[in-house]
């Protein structure tokens, strides 16, 4: 499994980049407004930091609307993986920009037959929200393990992006399942660096130093 930053800001992108642990990042539009900058702009200063996919979502609903927004987010830069939401229109757009070579990742899955037909559709990527579920009641990781099994049994090659990450239990799981990436907030990106056995290890070897040196 590899990792995704899912980040729009340029500081916490331009540390996770450099700690060379992430292959790209993904966006989304509240992550975005966040970030309170004009979105090309944005995205322009993120593709300088980042050689790898990054996801950036459309925002129109219909068809029509979500083609054109995804030719010109694809046109911006060769990195750019276009996010569209899991709809009717969200699939026949994921088809036509298959047909024209352009990547996309289907956001706002939540359920495995969602994930199917995403696959079906053409998309490179596929996103289960695991939070979201959690946070309805739901097992988000039962999701991942579900869609992992189809794509197997049915040889489908797009990947899966286990999203909504909220905590390292659900990286780890993630990972064991089977998900391609885990897309990771930055909070959540420096909490699977720590362990309070590595935190100890360090102080033991620093005191036990200290005293060669005080010999
Ligand atoms: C995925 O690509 C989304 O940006 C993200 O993981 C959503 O996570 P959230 O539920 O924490 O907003």
């Amino acid at each position: 499994m590899e990792f995704f930053l899912d980040s729009a800001n340029l500081q916490e992108v331009k540390d996770a980049w450099d700690m060379g642990v992430i292959a790209g990042i993904t966006t989304n539009p509240s992550l975005v407004a966040k970030e309170g900058e004009d979105f090309h702009s944005l995205l322009g200063k993120l593709t300088h930091i980042v050689q790898g996919p990054i996801s950036a979502e459309v925002i129109a609903l219909d068809h029509e609307g979500m083609l054109k927004e995804a030719r010109a987010l694809a046109g911006f830069h060769e990195n750019i993986v276009v996010k569209i939401p899991m709809t009717e229109a969200g699939l026949k757009t994921v088809k036509v920009l298959a047909a024209e070579g352009i990547r996309t990742n289907v956001t706002l899955i939540f359920s495995a037959v969602q994930a199917l037909l995403a696959a079906r559709a053409g998309a490179a990527y596929v996103s289960p929200f695991l939070g979201r579920l959690d946070d309805i009641g739901e097992n988000g990781l039962n999701l991942v393990a579900d869609i992992a099994e189809i794509f197997q049994v049915h040889g489908l090659g797009t990947k899966i992006i286990a999203a909504s990450i909220r905590n390292p239990v659900h990286v780890t799981e993630a990972a064991k399942l089977g998900a391609h990436f885990a897309t990771v907030p930055f909070a959540v990106l420096r909490q699977l660096f720590r362990h309070p056995l590595t935190e100890a290890g360090i102080q033991k070897f620093l005191a036990d130093w200290k005293k060669l040196e005080q010999r």
